[in-house]
C-alpha cells in the first residue's frame, strides 16, 4: 500500500497540523530511508519543530505517519519512543536537579527494552564515553553550559536505543568549535550506531556537510526535497529562502 522504497523507515502522508485557524503544517509527505541523514531547513515559523512534535506524538495531526511499516499517527510520545523514535529539543529540556548519568538512565527506562541480565549502568557509561560526557557524569543539569546541556539531551535520547533520531537545531547557539564537535558526533552516530537521523538546522553549509538529502519547508508546506545539489539549484528555494549567497 505504501510505495516502493523497501528501505524506508519513516513515511509521512499528507500530514497536517492547525492551531486554530492557522495552518502550521499542510499536506507534508516525505520518506526517510534507513541509515540516511535528512536535513530540514526553512524560515522561522515554517513548521519544522511542529513536524517533529507530530512525529514524536507530542501533537495530534491529520494525515498518516508510518514508522517501520506501522501507522503511529495516533500513538502517544511514550509509545512512539518504545517504537524506536527519540528526539532532542530546540531549547534544552532537562530535569534541572538530575545528573548527566541520571538523564541517560531515565532514557533506558523509556525506550526499547533492555535484554534481561544486561548491566544498564555499564551500557550508560559506554554511551557517555561515546558522547564525551563520562568525566562529568555526576554534574547536575542546571550547572551545565549550553553545549553540555545539548549533549545530555542527546545522551538521554540515544539511551532509549532509537532507530530514528530527531535533532531540532542541535548546534544553535554553539561556538564554531562546539559545532564541529557536535557534527562529528552526528557522523559517528550514523556510522557507528547505524542511526537514521532527521536534523533541523538553519545554516546551509552545516546541512550540506551532514545531510544526504534536504527538505525545505515554508509556511507549513514542503517546497523542495532532494540531494543538497538539487535543493541548491531549485529556483524557488533560491528565491524565497536561500538567496544568492547562501552557500558562500
Ligand atoms: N503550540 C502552539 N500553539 C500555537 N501556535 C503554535 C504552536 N506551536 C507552533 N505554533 C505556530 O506554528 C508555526 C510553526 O511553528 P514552528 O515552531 O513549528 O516553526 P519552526 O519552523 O520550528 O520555526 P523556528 O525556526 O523559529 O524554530 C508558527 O507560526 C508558530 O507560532
Ligand atoms: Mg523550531
Amino acid at each position: 500500500m505504501f510505495s516502493s522504497n523497501d528501505n524506508k523507515i519513516l513515511e509521512t502522508i499528507k500530514v497536517g497540523k492547525s492551531f486554530g485557524k492557522m495552518s502550521a503544517l499542510a499536506d507534508v509527505s516525505f520518506e526517510v530511508t534507513m541509515g540516511e541523514v535528512l536535513g530540514i531547513a526553512g524560515p522561522n515559523g515554517a513548521g519544522k519543530t511542529t513536524l517533529f512534535n507530530v512525529i514524536a506524538g507530542k501533537l495530534d495531526n491529520s494525515g498518516d505517519i508510518v514508522f517501520n511499516g506501522k501507522n503511529i499517527s495516533k500513538f502517544g510520545p511514550h509509545q512512539i519512543c518504545k517504537e524506536g523514535i527519540a528526539r532532542t529539543f530546540q531549547i534544552p529540556l532537562l530535569f534541572s536537579t538530575l545528573s548527566i548519568f541520571e538523564h541517560a538512565k531515565i532514557g533506558t527506562k523509556f525506550g526499547l527494552s533492555i535484554p534481561a541480565g544486561k548491566d544498564t549502568d555499564d551500557e550508560i557509561m559506554e554511551l557517555l564515553d561515546f558522547i564525551g560526557l563520562s568525566s562529568k557524569k555526576h554534574e547536575i543539569a542546571d550547572n551545565l553550559d549550553l553545549f553540555d546541556k545539548k549533549l545530555t539531551m542527546l545522551a538521554a535520547a540515544v539511551s532509549t536505543k532509537p532507530k530514528l533520531l530527531l535533532l531540532d537545531e542541535p548546534v544553535g547557539g554553539l561556538s564554531p568549535r562546539e559545532i564541529n564537535d557536535y557534527i562529528s558526533l552526528i557522523e559517528k552516530l550514523k556510522e557507528n550506531l547505524g542511526l537514521t537521523i532527521i536534523v533541523i538546522e538553519h545554516l546551509m553549509p552545516i546541512l550540506t556537510r551532514i545531510a544526504d538529502r534536504l527538505m525545505i519547508l515554508e509556511s507549513g508546506r514542503q517546497i523542495c526535497i532532494g540531494t543538497p545539489n538539487e535543493v541548491r539549484n531549485d529556483p524557488y528555494v533560491r528565491e524565497v529562502y536561500l538567496g544568492e549567497n547562501a552557500y558562500a
